[in-house]
Parts: C-alpha cells; sequence; structure tokens
C-alpha cells in the first residue's frame, strides 16, 4: 500500500499542472483581449518591412490575388472595401493565422512567421494603413493586442 503513494502523489502534481496551465492560458487569453488598445491607424509596420512583403507578395501571392491585390477568379482582393469588412474589428493575429494557416492557396503550411508578418505589414500598406516606426510582431500575443480597424478614426 505504501509502495503506492509515490504514484498517487505524482499523479495529484500531474492533475495540478494540467488545471494549472489551463488557467494561465485562460488569463493569457483574456489579458490580450482587454488590452488591445492598438489598431491598424496605429503604425504597426515599417515601410522596409513593407518592402519585403512587396517582394514576397510578388513571389508567392500575386499569381492569383493579381499584382494590384484586387482578386482574380476565387481568390479575393486582400484590399479595399470587401476586405476591409471581412477583417473589421478582428485582431491582426487573425489574419495572420488565416494566411499562416491556408496560404499561399496551393502551397498552405509554407511560410515562415517572419514572412507572415512581412505579407500582413505589405497588407496593411496596400490598405492605405500608416506605417511606424516599430516592425509588426511574428508573436502571436503582439498580434492579438492589434485591432483590423477598417474606418480611419
Ligand atoms: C493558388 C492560388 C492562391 C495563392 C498563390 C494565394 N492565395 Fe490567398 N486565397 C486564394 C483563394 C482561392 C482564397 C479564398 C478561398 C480560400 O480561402 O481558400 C484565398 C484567400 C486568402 C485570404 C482571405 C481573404 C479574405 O478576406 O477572406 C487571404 C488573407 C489570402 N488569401 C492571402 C494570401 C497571401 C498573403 C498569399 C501569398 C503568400 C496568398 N493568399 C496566395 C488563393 C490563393
Amino acid at each position: 500500500m505504501s509502495r503506492m503513494k509515490p504514484f498517487v502523489t505524482i499523479a495529484a502534481v500531474l492533475a495540478c499542472g494540467a488545471i494549472g496551465g489551463s488557467l494561465l492560458r485562460a488569463a493569457q487569453t483574456t489579458t490580450s483581449t482587454t488590452t488591445s488598445d492598438q489598431t491598424t491607424w496605429s503604425g504597426v509596420y515599417t515601410e522596409a518591412q513593407a518592402k519585403r512583403g512587396e517582394a514576397l507578395y510578388a513571389d508567392k501571392c500575386s499569381s492569383c490575388h493579381a499584382p494590384d491585390l484586387t482578386g482574380l477568379d476565387q481568390a479575393p482582393a486582400l484590399a479595399g472595401n470587401d476586405f476591409n469588412t471581412n477583417w473589421n474589428d478582428l485582431s491582426l493575429n487573425d489574419l495572420f493565422e488565416r494566411i499562416h494557416i491556408s496560404m499561399p492557396g496551393d502551397k498552405p503550411g509554407t511560410l515562415s512567421r517572419q514572412e507572415v508578418a512581412d505579407l500582413v505589414a505589405f497588407i496593411l500598406q496596400r490598405g492605405n494603413f500608416p506605417a511606424g516606426q516599430a516592425e509588426l510582431s511574428t508573436q502571436a500575443e503582439a498580434l492579438k493586442g492589434i485591432k483590423f480597424v477598417a474606418k480611419k478614426p
């Protein structure tokens, strides 16, 4: 009987760890949604980053979404009213993840986080959102704190 005790203890520790982990995740999620004080109008990327994104876009996206981002056939526009309406009020992490997981349409999942951040910077630039002093982050927590706001405040 006493030989069982260490196992019980380990199980209890593991259980607490699992609960603690999910509480921690819940706390992080709450923090990121309540601290979203930045928007697409705050200057959340740099010109240099958008320039890198432009080269990537020409290479990996323009064949489907058109060189001027107006879309072709099945591929929707990545700038303009329809695009802005689709993403309005969502976080840049949502747009980031959409691209990271599902694009390019013919080779999904092949872009690095840095490439996706650069592409989002280019898309924002073409959407006439202003550039700023700091590059757009590749980190989900930071991206969650930036809201896509279609209308200029
Ligand atoms: C082979 C064609 C193809 C390529 C290449 C491609 N896309 Fe797409 N993209 C699509 C299609 C089709 C859709 C809509 C249906 C879907 O989601 O699959 C789409 C949807 C999207 C959307 C969602 C738009 C919205 O408002 O809902 C984004 C953002 C996007 N693509 C970005 C990119 C980026 C950035 C690249 C380059 C890395 C890229 N795509 C390359 C075909 C493509």
